[in-house]
């Protein structure tokens, strides 16, 4: 669709016409097994677009393609390297399987998940006879998680135990966040130094500034749960067992920007995640913190769950917003910025689950409290995820600026099985690999970021010595060249080109051409995913290469 459609949509919305449209796809899938012809058709009618503009998104999405009963074999990051791709062959060999790059098991690798949606982590070859059995499988248990920062924010109620299913908890959060004017509340958040957990770090209260400036309405907060980074896990747990805190964090964050509608965007990947909020959205209704009054009198925040439909770069703000309103899972040049143009051309705050976690602590605690925790530039906490590479594998909540190396082996114990490390790669496949010589780099977005380390969201996956790089260069253009959306030209054409040219044999003849490309992707791309994904790469060349060009690489 072009910007001009979507400006059309934005503005003429169809009276009573639903908010979110990807309902109605999983809808009509759901009813008819499929996405046909016919099933394109009748959803087309169902949500006021023409056919082909409805074709034309739906086909963008990975699960429009999926067979229904497939079984999802996870060849993430992780799980490609524990074995997850052999397990991806074996398992085709028995049913309809399909390759997935995150099942936010990292800690558990390998990962499936059935067509029902129940995982399986710790996936070896003997679990085949699992899905002969069929039936409905035990979910797996949470994932360790614990606190070495002095005040628990990430893991302030998960640590309580308290049932996700079960009555809402006191909003103590958003009490304290009422008795504030809006701009009391922006100004808290603004003290308090917090910076958004996504990946951009771009400071939270700003946004909320900024927002709270827009005209239109009504205003969104849009919870991004799309967690894509394989390796990284922390959000999953937190819409599993601590929805509250999110929707908490939401409505304060409609408290100070004036919204009153909330989206929570949950990857399809995620189904329990899906269902718990579900739940905990009604109890919090229930309990009348969401809801028509809630916010004051006559001033309502309501909040709905809308399930993504296969995609990494949903992730993306503006391709996220492009979802929820049936369009394809593409990116927008920005400006302008989802806050004056959101969803349906609304001002509409993008937070992560992991920002919004926060922000119910903040009020609670005080903006100083938040403050007085870690680094000049990087105020707070930050969960960790250690993957199955680490003797410890799981989720550990830091206070910034510890040094990364204290945190592989103080935290994730080093290599499982005492196996020395060759690197690590930081923040997923946006991320940064990183090597002994910069263990020392404290974990802060700003000083990372100054020694070209992109902490990213902060999943940590163990590369253990020794490296098979080429197969790792491999699975890096491969995860490019699946997720780019494809709008620009430089990561559409970048992205395949480098695949392409690996898969062929890579020779050192070859390297300056490749280079170019990658540089290419990282000058002239649209969005970050094209600008950040040739850094690993890039690195796996400068340090690894002659590994991989045994006629003397670079
Ligand atoms: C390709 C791509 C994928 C992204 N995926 C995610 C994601 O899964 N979750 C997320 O919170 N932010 C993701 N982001 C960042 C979002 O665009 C946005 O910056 C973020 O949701 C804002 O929330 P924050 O300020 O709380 O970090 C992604 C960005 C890009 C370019
Ligand atoms: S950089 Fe890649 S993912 Fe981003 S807009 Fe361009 S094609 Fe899409
Ligand atoms: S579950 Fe496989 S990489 Fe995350």
């Amino acid at each position: 669709m072009s910007t001009s459609s979507r400006a059309y949509r934005a503005t003429h919305k169809p009276e009573g016409a639903m908010e979110s449209v990807i309902p109605e796809f999983h809808a009509v899938a759901e009813e008819r097994g499929t996405l046909d012809q016919a099933a394109v058709a009748e959803l087309a009618r169902r949500v006021s677009l023409p056919v082909a503009a409805v074709r034309g998104a739906v086909s963008s999405y990975d699960d429009s393609h999926v067979n229904p009963s497939a079984i999802r074999v996870c060849t993430g990051t992780s799980c490609m390297l524990s074995g997850g791709g052999e397990m991806l062959r074996e398992l085709q060999k028995h049913y309809p399987c399909h390759g997935t790059y995150c099942l936010g098991y990292c800690d558990r690798a390998p990962a499936a998940m059935t067509s029902d949606g129940y995982v399986v982590p710790n996936l070896p070859v003997a679990m085949l006879n699992v899905f002969a059995q069929g039936g409905p499988l035990p979910h797996p248990a949470p994932s360790s998680i614990r606190t070495v920062s002095r005040h628990a924010i990430v893991n302030a109620r998960l640590e309580k135990s308290i049932d996700p299913r079960g009555a809402a908890p006191e909003y103590t959060g958003l009490r304290a966040a009422l008795r504030l004017t809006p701009e009391q509340v922006v100004e808290a958040v603004l003290a308090s130094g917090l910076r958004g957990r996504g990946g951009a770090a771009f400071p939270t209260g700003k946004k909320f500034q900024l927002a709270a400036r827009a005209g239109g309405s009504p205003k969104f907060i849009v919870a991004n749960g799309d967690e894509g980074d394989p390796g990284s896990f922390i959000d999953r747990e937190l819409m599993e067992r601590d929805p509250h805190s999110i929707l908490e964090g939401m409505a304060i964050a409609g408290h100070a920007v004036g919204a009153s509608r909330g989206i929570v965007f949950i990857r399809s990947e995620y189904p329990v995640s899906v269902d718990v909020m579900n739940v905990a959205i009604r109890r919090a209704t229930d309990a009348g913190f969401l809801g028509k009054d809630a916010l004051g009198k006559d001033k309502p925040f309501e909040v709905e769950v809308v399930r993504g439909m296969g995609s990494y770069v949903c992730g993306e703000e503006t391709a996220l917003l492009g979802a929820i309103e049936g369009m394809r899972g593409e990116v927008w040049p920005r400006p302008p910025y989802p806050i004056e143009s959101g969803v349906f051309g609304r001002p509409t705050v993008v937070d992560n689950v992991e920002t919004l976690n926060n922000i119910p602590w903040i009020m609670e605690h005080g903006a100083a409290a938040f403050a007085a925790m870690g680094t000049a530039e990087s105020k707070g906490t930050k969960a960790l995820c250690f993957n199955k590479g680490f003797a410890k594998p799981g989720i550990v909540e830091i206070e910034f600026g510890m040094p990364l190396g204290d945190a592989i082996f103080k935290l994730g114990g080093g290599g499982t099985g005492g196996v020395e490390l060759e690197a690590v790669l930081v923040g997923g496949p946006m991320g940064s690999i990183v090597t002994p010589d910069q263990w020392d780099a404290p974990i802060c977005f700003t000083a990372m970021a100054k020694r070209g380390i992109n902490l990213g969201h902060a999943g940590i996956v163990a590369i253990p010595k020794p490296a098979d790089w080429g197969a790792m260069l491999k699975h890096l253009l491969a995860f490019m060249r699946d997720e780019s959306c494809g709008k620009c030209v430089p990561c559409r054409l970048g992205s395949t080109r480098a695949y392409e040219m690996a898969m062929n044999g890579l020779s050192r003849r070859d390297l300056p051409n490749f280079e170019r490309i990658l540089g290419l992707m990282k000058e002239a791309s649209l969005c970050a995913f094209g600008r950040e994904t040739p850094g690993p790469v890039k690195t796996i060349l400068e340090k690894f290469g002659n590994r991989i060009f045994p006629e003397g690489g670079r």
